[in-house]
């Protein structure tokens, strides 16, 4: 596996391997890596002849009141594992590569309705960054496909959107989320948990489970959902939302939508947990 941390190294590498008519495969993160992230570059190797993996905590994406500065980084632990796991290129980049006019002096990119409620609400800004970093990173890396994982659902929705809408020559390959035998989400927010947080936080996906089964015999989702959250309240949660939705325009769901999915944000401590479920109805 080859670290390239510059632009120009990185567009001569792709050159030569495009030329070759090799299949390059994206994933796009921000290091601080577990099972969750592997299993895309694992997927990402299934698809492709060559992986490229982009280590990147993107300042656009956080809020100001989000802490940046203490976001885990992890890089020789990150290395490791992606080497192990057959990532062949990762890219390292600093901010002012990416950014080199600071990020309120640049273009950016906005995808409407998709990136607004939930997280967009709760985060404002939040997708803008995350839209933006991924478009600048796709005309970096040039990817015939990209993979991102499910537990981000909303994530997933604003690029497939921005790929569709700007004519993106990329596939865009959403991946499982991966969780815990509690069922909890792998996320490297995990790391801010107590070892007692930890016993309480799988209540959030429980609880969606639960919610799942109950909107199978009744369409009071509003009703359900509401009773879900105060579960998941009891159980020493906070929620943030919980919500069911239409799974591709994450609308509130109506009466007689079939596919839909379950969106949750809940604080437990000061981590912000985020999980979804799609459940279909006959
Ligand atoms: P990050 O949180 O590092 O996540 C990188 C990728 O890993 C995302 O596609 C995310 O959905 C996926 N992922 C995280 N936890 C997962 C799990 N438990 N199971 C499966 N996949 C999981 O998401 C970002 O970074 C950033 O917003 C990014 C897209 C890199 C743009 O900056």
């Amino acid at each position: 596996m080859q670290t390239i941390d510059n632009i120009p190294a990185l567009r001569e590498k792709i050159r030569h391997l495009r030329k070759q008519g090799l299949r390059i495969a994206f994933v796009p993160t921000m290091g601080n890596l577990h099972q969750g992230h592997i299993s895309l570059v694992e997927k990402a190797r299934t698809l492709a002849d060559i992986v490229v993996v982009s280590i990147f905590v993107n300042p656009m994406q956080f809020g100001v009141n989000e802490d940046i500065d203490n976001y885990p980084r992890t890089m020789a632990a990150d290395q490791e594992k992606l080497q192990a796991s057959g990532c062949d290129l990762l890219f390292t980049p600093t901010p002012n590569i990416i950014y080199p006019k600071g990020i309120d002096k640049q273009s950016y990119v906005e995808v409407p309705n998709v990136s607004s409620g939930y997280c967009g609400e709760s985060r404002p800004g939040h997708f803008r960054g995350v839209a933006t970093v991924v478009c600048k990173l796709f005309n970096i890396v040039q990817p015939d496909l990209a993979c991102f994982g499910l537990k981000d659902y909303q994530q997933v929705q604003v690029i497939q959107t921005m790929v569709e809408d700007l004519s993106m020559p990329i596939e865009i390959v959403p991946v499982e989320t991966v969780r815990e035998a509690s069922g909890l989400a792998l996320s490297s927010r995990n790391s801010y948990l107590s070892a007692e947080q930890k016993q309480i936080a799988p209540a959030l996906n429980k609880n969606m489970r639960w919610l799942a089964q109950a909107i199978q015999s009744s369409n009071d989702f509003v009703g359900l959902a509401k009773q879900a959250a105060q579960f998941i309240d009891d159980a020493g949660l906070k929620t943030d939302y919980l919500h069911i939705c239409h799974a591709r325009t994450l609308q509130p769901a109506s009466e007689d939508d079939k596919e839909l999915v379950i969106l949750a944000a809940a604080y437990c401590g000061k981590a912000r947990l985020i999980d979804n479920l799609r459940v279909n109805l006959p």
